[in-house]
């Protein structure tokens, strides 16, 4: 007889099997997005001091991870570039033989059926390290939004399945959006950054890409972690500019945003386990003080859970081997 007084929670945990039948929630490895890092020269694989198993990659050391992560199941790529010269209008951002454009062209040689996602931004490529152009200090909106779009239009010139702008310019999806409609680029979507923090776990990332501005910071940009209601305009205006996809950034501390962002809109999130948060756990599991698989898999299906479709996440290759092994 059901016992009135209270609800036995812990039959439906109580078999491995059916724990497994009413799991809500599913990380499959189509979910992953993998960063790389290429950088010019030959024969170079570098670790990131602060990131233990990422690496800068010259491309011709590039085929290989590529190999191993499409073996693995994964299903797209977003390639950051790191130029040799800088200067302060970021040109090689929107060179046709940049690095990020030579290695889409590669990529796309040997793995056409795998989505290849360019970063679009200049602060990789201006030597004041900033996402537009700067004058007296001052980043200009509108004059930063043709070079994005010229960014944008070269990346899918060279063979980008996806535009994915980061600048946190306004207007800047609608300012590529025409740019690539104008060059015939209609049926390339654009993933935008669409709801992305002045976070400071974005350190780890700033030495990967050596992309730290030079002064100042980008708190005039990029949105106070404090803020809710911000995160619904930002991603609001992406929508009404015609953005394909929103990323919320970073993942963690933002779960709460992820969540709001499902609920109020119907495009496809990705969520952005950013580099702060990949050194935190690699950091804790070198001293043996977590257990690295469980934790990134726990953390990732939060993610899920939160309301993400996608995770961009320097973890791609290896968990999409652990989701491998478990199945
Ligand atoms: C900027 C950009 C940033 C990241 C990727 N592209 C942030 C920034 O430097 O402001 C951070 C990603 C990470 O921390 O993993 N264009």
């Amino acid at each position: 007889m059901e016992n009135a007084e209270f609800r036995r929670h812990r039959r439906l945990r109580r078999t491995a099997g059916i724990r497994s039948s009413v799991r809500e929630t599913h990380l499959r490895t189509e979910d992953f997005i993998y960063p790389l890092f290429v950088v010019e020269g030959k024969n170079v694989k570098n670790e990131v001091a602060s990131m233990p198993g990422v690496y800068h990659r010259s491309l011709d050391l590039l085929n290989g991870e590529v190999d191993e992560a499409v073996e693995r199941g994964i299903q797209s790529i977003i390639l950051f570039g790191l130029p040799d010269e800088k200067d302060d209008v970021g040109s090689c951002a929107y060179d046709t033989n940049g690095i990020v454009q030579r290695a889409t062209r590669q990529i796309k040689a040997s793995h056409p059926e795998l989505t290849v996602i360019a970063d679009t931004c200049l602060c990789q490529f201006t030597d004041h390290g900033h996402c537009g152009v700067v004058e007296d200090g001052n980043i200009l909106n509108d004059e930063s939004l043709a070079l994005l779009a010229k960014t944008a239009v070269s990346q899918a010139e060279a063979g980008a399945d996806i535009i994915a702008p980061s600048n946190m310019m306004d207007g800047f999806v609608s300012a590529i959006r025409a740019g690539l409609d104008q060059a015939g680029y209609e049926d390339i979507p654009i993933m935008s950054y669409a709801v992305k923090y002045a976070s400071a776990f974005y350190g780890p990332f700033r030495d990967a890409a050596n992309s730290s501005p030079k002064s100042g910071d980008r708190k005039t940009y990029q949105m106070d972690p404090a803020n809710r209601r911000e995160a619904f305009r930002e991603a609001q205006s992406d929508v009404d500019e015609g953005a394909d996809f929103l990323i919320v950034k970073p993942a963690l501390s933002y779960l709460d945003i992820i969540r709001d962002i499902r609920d109020r809109h119907d495009l496809p999130i990705v969520a952005y386990n950013v580099s702060g948060e990949y050194a935190m756990v690699k950091a804790a599991a070198q001293n043996g003080w977590i257990d690295e698989k469980e934790v990134v898999l726990e953390k990732l299906t939060s993610m899920k859970r939160a309301g993400a479709d996608m995770i961009l996440t320097y973890f791609a290759k290896d968990a999409a081997a652990w989701l491998n092994e478990s199945n």
